[in-house]
């Protein structure tokens, strides 16, 4: 990483309740995905991450939920070293992770989704639950519906609300809003906003990065496994260079 590229990351990424740092690393014994990335978010804040087609996004967002062996670099919770941890020792930390692909179960309905999410827990999951009904009214509708019946952006509302069935700290997203239409798109972005305000921490990948951008906090840029462009997302939509290279101009 640059000097310029490492004192953006430093600023942004003071008082992190998640950070993953420095991380290099790649799948199995393959070549090196990852050079020296650090990602982070601030308690109820929304981090975004953004970039071309195979930056390596998604892996660092495996990385960061322990999908990943990383070779060097750390992860941290809450000032806590969670770099050996397991991705369901992760979970019972406080972090959840809705993945790019198969994030719902499309046999089972609705309901049944959502008391998955919440398999670690042995307490009252009915008030949990009561909130995702209304963050999400149309999945209270639907529940009894098999959840691989439903549009797209209603599979990301279960996905999400598997998610948080957990009561996370942190929620991590891999495009929530990949294939659904623009208005679908806004909504979940206001929804995730609305989680954002009770105080859980939100680290996303978009491909939708201008309007992302417009509700993240923090924005990083990476590039070929490594972050070029670091800041508010305010100064990322106003940067000159971000914009035309990453933004379409
Ligand atoms: N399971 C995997 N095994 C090996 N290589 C992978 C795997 N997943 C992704 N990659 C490679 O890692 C790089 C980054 O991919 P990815 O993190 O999915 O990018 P992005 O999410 O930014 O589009 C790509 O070169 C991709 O081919
Ligand atoms: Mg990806």
């Amino acid at each position: 990483m640059s000097r310029a590229a490492e004192a953006q990351v430093a600023e942004v990424a003071q008082d992190p309740v998640l950070i993953g740092e420095g991380m290099t690393g790649g799948y199995g014994r393959g070549a090196d995905i990852l050079h020296g990335c650090t990602i982070a978010v601030e308690r109820g804040k929304i981090a975004v991450i953004v970039g071309p087609n195979g930056a390596g996004k998604s892996t660092a967002m495996k990385a960061v939920f322990g999908m990943l062996n990383i070779r060097e670099g750390s992860v941290r919770l809450g000032g806590k070293d969670i770099t050996a941890l397991s991705p369901q020792a992760r979970v019972a930390q406080g972090m959840a992770f809705v993945p790019q692909v198969r994030n719902i179960f499309p046999s089972l309905s609705v309901e049944e989704n959502l008391d998955m999410g919440a398999f670690l827990r042995r307490d009252d999951i009915s008030e949990t639950k009561a909130q995702i009904f209304d963050l999400f009214p149309i999945l209270k509708d639907k529940r009894r519906q098999a959840a691989g019946e439903l549009s797209g952006g209603q599979r990301q509302q279960v996905a999400v609300g598997r998610a948080l069935m957990t009561r996370p700290e942190v929620l991590m997203l891999d495009e929530p809003t990949a294939g659904v239409s623009p208005i679908v798109m806004d909504e979940l972005f206001d929804r995730i906003i609305e989680v954002a305000r009770t105080g859980i921490s939100i680290l996303m990948v978009e491909q939708n990065a201008r309007q992302a951008l417009e509700i993240a906090d923090v924005g990083y840029v990476l590039v070929q496994g490594a972050n070029a462009h670091t800041g508010t997302g305010a100064e990322l939509l106003s940067d000159p260079v971000v914009r035309r290279s990453f933004l379409g101009g």
